[in-house]
């Protein structure tokens, strides 16, 4: 048996853990924030909640669909039938397809929760330093306090933060520095009566917000009062970093308004989101995730694609290379 730190209880960590205890180990999850989940995020405020972070997930991969099927049988996510519409050209058409889609329920990280159980999980608590100590590791927080000794590192934050955490000679820092990941700014609203919109789901090909979705048609949510997410572009999120939050208020109004059939009802209440590491850019190179010389490892979604699947996918991947290095 070895014992393993995590770092990000997001899900490619929690299901890092859970392989890994699985095949006999001891692994502990160092997390930033105060909850797990990483994107997969639901944020509360006073009588409603919103999805800021992914908005679903689809499947294609059979092994991932297989995890997806327990997850439906443990009730941790549902499908979600949004219908669904297009915006090109200015005009907003139904653009109907016949995938699957699933939310987390009722939250976005319910399946992050329920695979949790038994993991040993520090939240609150920032990485800033891995120490080699012969060939295991210890790590620092940011308040100075130290953890392990452990056996290898398993880094799942978002690329960014992996990259700053690794140490410098590790054969898996080349091709991290050649990737990138793009920004995306989030917008949740909530109106006081309905707002007759046609759609549930808006993709758009144009302008400076790339998806609109009323998160309350997602299964598991109050139907009321009628939530509204907004994503906007990587480019335009990149361009206002620093955007202020009636400003995208408005843009937000302005499409929407597009969409209803009638003037917009109230909002009673909005908040925004940015996420600095959304998703992964265009000129990805292979990832490497297991670095058997220090073993270090890394997984994330970042490390394949930027889907829900592609971070469960990584973190299998990883699992079994950690375990052929202790078999
Ligand atoms: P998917 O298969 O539903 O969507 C893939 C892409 O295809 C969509 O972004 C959309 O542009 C297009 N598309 C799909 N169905 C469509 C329809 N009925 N009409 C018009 N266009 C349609 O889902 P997948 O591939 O599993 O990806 C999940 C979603 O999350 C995607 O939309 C992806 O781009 C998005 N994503 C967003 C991030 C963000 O930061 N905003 C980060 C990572 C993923």
């Amino acid at each position: 048996m070895a014992i393993f730190a995590v770092v990000g209880a997001g899900l490619s960590g929690i299901t890092l853990a859970r392989e890994l205890q699985r095949a006999g180990h001891r692994c502990q999850i160092f997390e930033k924030s105060r909850g797990r989940g990483g994107r997969l995020a639901t944020r509360r405020r006073e009588g409603w909640q919103a999805d800021h972070g992914a908005q679903y997930f689809t499947v294609r991969d059979a092994a991932f669909e297989t995890e997806v099927q327990h997850w439906l049988e443990q009730g941790w996510v549902s499908h979600w039938q949004p219908k669904l519409g297009v915006i090109e050209r200015g005009e907003a058409v139904e653009s109907p397809d016949d995938q699957a889609r699933y939310v987390g329920s009722p939250t976005m990280n319910a399946m992050v929760h329920g695979m949790s159980e038994g993991i040993d999980l520090y939240t609150k608590t920032r990485i800033d330093r891995l120490e080699r100590v012969e060939n295991q590791w210890r790590l620092w927080d940011d308040s100075g306090e130290q953890y392990g000794l452990f056996d290898a590192i398993l880094l799942t934050a978002p690329l960014a933060q992996s990259l700053a955490l690794l140490p410098s000679g590790s054969r898996l820092e080349v091709p991290l520095r050649r990737t990138t990941m793009l920004p995306t700014w989030a917008v949740a609203m909530a109106f006081e009566q309905p707002t007759g919109i046609e759609f549930d789901g808006v993709f758009t090909k144009e302008g400076v917000i790339s998806w609109a979705a009323r998160d309350s048609s997602k299964p598991g949510r109050e139907p009321e009062p009628e939530v509204w997410v907004m994503h906007f572009t990587a480019q335009w999120t990149a361009n206002h970093l620093d955007a202020r939050e009636d400003l995208m208020q408005q843009q937000c109004l302005t499409m929407l308004r597009k969409l209803a059939p009638k003037d917009l009802p109230p909002m009673v209440d909005s908040f925004k989101h940015r996420w600095l590491y959304a998703r992964t850019g265009p000129a990805h190179a292979e990832i490497q995730q297991w670095d058997a010389e220090n073993n270090l490892g890394l997984a994330g979604d970042w490390t394949i694609g930027d889907r829900l699947e592609d971070a469960w996918l990584s973190a299998m991947r990883l699992s079994k290379a950690v375990q052929q290095a202790w078999s």
